[in-house]
């Protein structure tokens, strides 16, 4: 009786092992499925393209007009790189944030578009991007250590894909092997068995088949998909939740057809100039009615027109009835947060731009970051702060000289909750 009862204990583990192989398949799969060729044909193929439409711009290992390219596929998804490269400007306009921080960093500098690209021709470009020119490795070490913290900190860690890889080929390997060994032990257990005097009900039992259908059937698969089923369901939730409240792109027509374009772009008025507030405190402040006076005044319309313009007419009434201008708010954080504009852009040095977009070229102004916690955190990781000139900071910089990496704007809590929490 013990061996039949083993019998049955080694039956229910090549089930389980089973099952739990070809999850690991499925994993796989899935890993693979998002890797990027490294065969020569792949490589050289893309070098050419690379050298014919990206190496004014671009080197592998160092930065040019554009970033080192090495590791872009790491970066972000594979979908949106190649996304960028055929047009940056679409990417950049959905909203992704990776993709406009990257704007932003390289100073609105424009990619051309590479809508010719086929996707075999993509595929090609990122294989020479990954494994292209591996001749000079101190030049590509070098890179990976200045560009490499950057990119962990957008993906935000993590095992890199090729570690998990090699982990689950290795883990694959493992239970085949435990598998064929199970197998051979129970071919021994039941012949073994055979040779005994056994009663009907045992006989069968000892000379059933396997058969592929109980795995699916067994306790073990059906858990693990529920639990699979349930972690899909909760992320798509969750994604969800993270973008309520999300205005990104809120853009509302003001009451008077007041034109930042028109006044910062073409006429080149200083930000401060009505945005009195964003250097000695927490709000940049909206112009009042005399602000625009000081030069509507004179100006009663756009060169070349008679008469006064029915949008400057709005100043006027509103200055005569003493009548505050109602525009409409664009950017809003919740009260919850505490957010502090002479903190970022005086002591900080970061441009209106960073934060806000190309302001100076919009007609409308519209939200141009997700503001968003993740925003102000994420920028909190990356962002050294500006010390140089600032006594404020020598003693800081002096304890800190040991560190080899640069001063962040979270070493000096800028993760903390309540510095942006009452
Ligand atoms: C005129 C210069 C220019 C050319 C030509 C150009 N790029 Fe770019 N590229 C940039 C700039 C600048 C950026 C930084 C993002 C931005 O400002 O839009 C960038 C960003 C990228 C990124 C994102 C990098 C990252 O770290 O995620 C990829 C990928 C890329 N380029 C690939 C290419 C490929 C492939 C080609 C050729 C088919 C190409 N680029 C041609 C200027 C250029
Ligand atoms: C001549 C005055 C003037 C100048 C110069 C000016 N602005 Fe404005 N700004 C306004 C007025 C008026 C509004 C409110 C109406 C609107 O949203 O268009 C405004 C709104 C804004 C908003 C949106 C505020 C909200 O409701 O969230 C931002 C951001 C902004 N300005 C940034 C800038 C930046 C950056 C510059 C410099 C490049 C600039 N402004 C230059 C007058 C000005
Ligand atoms: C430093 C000077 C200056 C200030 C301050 C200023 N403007 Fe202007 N604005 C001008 C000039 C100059 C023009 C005409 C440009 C042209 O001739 O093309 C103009 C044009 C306009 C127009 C276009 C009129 C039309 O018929 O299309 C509007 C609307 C306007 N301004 C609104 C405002 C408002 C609102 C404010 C205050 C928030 C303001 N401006 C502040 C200089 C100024
Ligand atoms: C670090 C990011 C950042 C920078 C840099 C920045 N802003 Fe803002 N700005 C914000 C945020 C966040 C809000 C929303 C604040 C709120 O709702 O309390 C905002 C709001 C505004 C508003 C709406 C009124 C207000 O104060 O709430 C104006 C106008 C404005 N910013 C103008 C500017 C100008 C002009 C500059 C450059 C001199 C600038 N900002 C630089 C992040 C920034
Ligand atoms: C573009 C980058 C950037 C973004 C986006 C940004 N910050 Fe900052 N923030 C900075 C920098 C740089 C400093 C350090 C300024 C200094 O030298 O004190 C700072 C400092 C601060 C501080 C003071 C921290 C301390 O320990 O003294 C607070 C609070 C803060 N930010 C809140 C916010 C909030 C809230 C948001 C989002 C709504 C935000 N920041 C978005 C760059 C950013
Ligand atoms: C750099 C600034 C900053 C820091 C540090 C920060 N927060 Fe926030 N937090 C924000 C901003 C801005 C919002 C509002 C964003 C929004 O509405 O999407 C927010 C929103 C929240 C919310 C409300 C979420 C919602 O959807 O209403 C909670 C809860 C929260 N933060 C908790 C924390 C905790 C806990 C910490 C410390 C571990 C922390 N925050 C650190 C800036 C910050």
């Amino acid at each position: 009786m013990l061996s039949k009862r083993s019998l049955v204990g080694v039956r229910w583990n090549v089930r389980t092992l089973a099952v739990l192989f070809f999850m690991l398949m499925g994993i796989q799969a899935f890993a693979q499925d998002s890797s990027v060729d490294s065969s020569d044909e792949a490589v050289s193929a893309g070098k050419t393209l690379f050298d014919t439409n990206c190496k004014t711009c671009h080197r592998l290992d160092t930065k040019l007009v554009g970033p080192a390219l090495r590791g872009a596929t790491e970066r972000q998804p594979i979908d949106n790189v190649k996304s960028f490269i055929k047009n940056s400007q679409a990417l950049i306009a959905s909203g992704d944030s990776y993709a406009n921080d990257l704007y932003a960093e390289y100073g609105n500098t424009q990619m051309p578009a590479h809508m010719f690209l086929s996707d075999d021709d993509l595929n090609n470009l990122l294989s020479y991007i990954e494994y292209g020119d591996k001749a000079d490795p101190a030049a590509a070490a070098a890179a990976a250590g200045t560009e490499g913290a950057a990119g962990a900190a957008t993906t935000g860690g993590g095992i890199p894909n090729e570690y998990l890889t090699v982990i689950l080929a290795v883990l694959v390997v493992v239970l085949l092997l435990i598998l064929v060994v199970l197998g051979l032990i129970i071919s021994v257990l039941t012949k073994y068995l055979n040779k005994q005097e056994l009663d009907e009900d045992d006989k069968e039992f000892v000379s059933q088949k396997f058969e592929a259908g109980k795995i699916f059937k067994s306790d073990g698969f059906i858990i693990i998909v529920t639990a699979i089923v349930i972690a899909l369901v909760a992320k798509t939730a969750l994604d969800g939740l993270y973008s309520v409240g999300v205005q990104q792109g809120y853009a509302p027509k003001q009451p008077i057809a007041y034109s930042h374009k028109l006044h910062a772009g073409t006429l080149e008025i200083e930000c401060q100039y009505c945005h009195t507030g964003v250097e000695i405190g927490r709000s940049a402040n909206i112009p009042s009615p005399n602000i625009c006076m000081n030069c509507h005044t004179h100006v009663q319309n756009v060169q070349g027109a008679e008469g006064v313009s029915p949008e400057i007419q709005k100043i006027y009434d509103a200055v005569d009835t003493n009548t505050p201008i109602e525009w409409v708010r664009v950017h809003n954080l919740p009260d919850l947060a505490y957010f502090n504009h002479s903190q970022h852009v005086k002591v900080g040095g970061i441009e209106c731009q960073t934060c806000h977009g190309p302001i100076q070229e919009m007609e409308v102004v519209g939200q141009h970051s997700a503001l968003t916690m993740g925003w102000c955190i994420d920028c909190h990781r990356k962002t050294e702060i500006a010390t140089e000139g600032n006594a404020y900071y020598d003693k800081l910089v002096q304890i800190h000289a040991d560190s080899k990496d640069a001063l962040k704007v979270k070493d000096i809590g800028g993760l903390e909750c309540a510095k942006c929490h009452y």
